[in-house]
């Protein structure tokens, strides 16, 4: 079958008491959460309370820091990603990443964009493999028949609603296992916006998603459950409360979650 598609099933992703430090600074304090499998969790809480930084740590990105230093586990499929064993490299091919803005190489083809990220696999494809596999992911994206005829011209030439797409049709081309997303969205039109979202629920079925977001129409709209950060005065991050999207909207059991989903501060 030498066009078969590479499918991977999504995984599931558990952090155990993970604190991290930005040289002597602690932002966050064991902060332990389940994010079950082909389910989408949202991370929601005010600025600075350690959301990108938990993020990054799930996908091994937060040692890119010079200062960066990191305590407990994260778990993936029940095997820790921090194992010493564990090439870094390994860990963020199963564990993808969307950024706040979106970041294709604006110089390079739709095609290429979507095809970048396979020297990190070290998988060698065919032309037909490449082609099949280019057309999945921007269906997958939401992007192909947008972009169908137009394969050559340049990422940077896309809208950004459109760029945004192609970097998570650039990220599924490796077959993550799961894909962490840091405000995808805030850099975008109501309708984008909109249109990621209807892709996110599509993508949950062969992808644990994990989301960022300051939107909580949002939060409600897309995700299965939610963790609800929170640094206060001058403390490190912790989760106040996490459970079920419908839970933690309907009836949270912190003040402090209620407040900040209805808008009372952050
Ligand atoms: N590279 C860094 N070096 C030093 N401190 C950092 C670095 N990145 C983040 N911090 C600090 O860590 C804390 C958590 O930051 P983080 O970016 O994770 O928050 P956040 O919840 O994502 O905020 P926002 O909602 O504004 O994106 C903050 O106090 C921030 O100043
Ligand atoms: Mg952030």
């Amino acid at each position: 079958m030498p066009n078969a598609p590479i499918t991977a099933d999504p995984a599931d992703l558990h952090a155990r008491a993970v604190s991290a430090w930005f040289g002597e600074r602690k932002v966050l304090d064991r902060v332990s959460l389940a994010m079950p499998a082909g389910q989408v969790t949202a991370l929601i809480g005010p600025s600075g309370c350690g959301k990108s930084t938990f993020l990054r740590i799930l996908n091994r990105m937060h040692e890119l820091v010079p200062s960066a230093s990191l305590a407990g586990e994260v778990l993936l499929d029940g095997v820790d990603v921090y194992a010493p064993q564990r090439r870094f490299t390994e860990v963020r091919a199963h564990v993808g990443m969307v950024f706040q803005k979106p970041n294709p190489f604006p110089a390079m083809s739709i095609y290429d964009n979507v095809t970048a990220g396979l020297k990190l696999t070290g998988r060698r494809l065919s032309r037909a493999q490449k082609d099949d596999l280019v057309e999945s992911c921007l269906i997958k994206a939401g992007l192909w028949n947008e972009v169908a005829d137009r394969l050559r011209q340049p990422g940077g030439a896309l809208s950004g609603g459109q760029q945004q797409r192609l970097c998570i049709a650039r990220s599924l081309a490796v077959s993550p296992r799961v894909l962490l997303m840091d405000e995808p969205c805030s850099a975008l039109d109501p309708t984008s916006t909109r249109r990621i979202e209807e892709t996110i629920r599509e993508l949950m079925h062969e992808v644990t998603i994990v989301i960022v977001t300051h939107n909580m129409q949002q939060a409600a709209r897309i995700s299965d459950r939610c963790a609800f950060f929170l640094a206060e005065q001058g403390t490190p991050g912790r989760i106040v409360e996490h459970g079920t999207t419908e839970a933690m909207f309907g009836a949270p059991t912190d003040p402090r979650t209620a407040d900040y989903i209805h808008g009372r501060f952050g």
